[in-house]
């Protein structure tokens, strides 16, 4: 009888394993696993494949495989860097949300507001961790500016990528600009109204600026659309290009500077 039962067991184990063969050998497997993964059939530890498993995957090409020791000290960068994208995600998660709940028309956005603070669930909650994400974002874009001037970080090799970081200093100043229009309230309307005023002394285009800014020559629905699409749309896109290559220039140059 215990014979027989363990008869069946090696015959299940050997029908998984059969099973667990063809699957790793499928063309579906190998299209997910690149060469030289462990999930692939017939790995071997070999120098060449341990190489291929750092080279080939998305967390390892993250994180590098080696990190200066200062590097990984919270006091060296005080993770200023790593906080302002924690915001940017933060800010796009809630955003989304808020975007559920928002029409961008004059008739309508400072209800869809109101009914956000007063009947939608967390609605209260998730448009002021949007509002107060915003605000720290800034602050800490900012605080990251400086640590990286104290060290010193914006020395060759790093130049190129201290330029890619007031790009995006000043796109997150304009993320935090567009979205300040978007309450449609009092304070909303005249901040707009003396930003895009001071707009228009631009020299030479001032008036142009100013116009298609506003979509037309006063605010309105037509300004509402624009700096919607601008807010959810236009600038975070850039934004997303800009991190991307800030971070591959972060690894490329030589990981976090220190001290020589
Ligand atoms: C959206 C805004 C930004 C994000 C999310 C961001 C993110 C990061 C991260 C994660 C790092 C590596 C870790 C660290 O130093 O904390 C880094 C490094 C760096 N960032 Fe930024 N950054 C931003 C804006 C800026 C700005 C405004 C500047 C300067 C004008 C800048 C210049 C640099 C430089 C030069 C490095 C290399 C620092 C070093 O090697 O010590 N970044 N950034």
């Amino acid at each position: 009888m215990a014979k027989t039962m363990g008869d069946q067991g090696g015959k299940l184990g050997q029908k998984m394993s059969d099973l667990g063969d063809r699957v790793q050998g499928s063309q579906a497997w190998n299209s997910i696993f690149r060469p030289g993964s462990v999930f692939r059939k017939g790995y071997t530890d070999s120098p060449r494949n341990r190489s291929y498993v750092i080279m080939n995957s998305v967390l390892y090409h993250l994180h590098p495989v080696k990190v200066k020791r200062h590097a990984v000290k919270v006091s060296y960068t005080l993770c200023l860097g790593g906080l302002s994208f924690f915001l940017f995600i933060l800010l796009t998660i809630t955003g989304i949300f808020l975007m559920f709940f928002y029409r961008p028309t004059a008739a309508q956005a400072w209800d869809d507001m109101y009914a956000l603070h007063t009947s939608v669930t967390f609605g209260l909650l998730v448009r002021n961790m949007h509002r107060w994400g915003a605000h720290l974002m800034v602050l800490s874009v900012f605080l990251h500016m400086a640590r990286v001037f104290y060290h010193g970080a914006y020395k060759p090799p790093r130049e190129f990528n201290w330029v890619i970081g007031v790009i995006l200093l000043t796109l997150t100043l304009l993320l935090s600009f567009t979205g300040y229009l978007l309450p449609w309230d009092q304070l909303a309307l005249w901040a707009v109204t003396v930003g895009t005023n001071m707009m228009g002394f631009t020299p030479v285009f001032g008036d142009q600026v100013r116009f298609v800014l506003l979509g037309g020559s006063e605010i309105g629905t037509d300004t509402l659309i624009r700096w919607y699409v601008l807010h959810v749309l236009f600038v975070p896109f850039v934004t997303v290009i800009f991190l991307a290559i800030h971070f591959w220039r972060v690894r490329k140059d030589g990981g976090i500077s220190g001290p020589l």
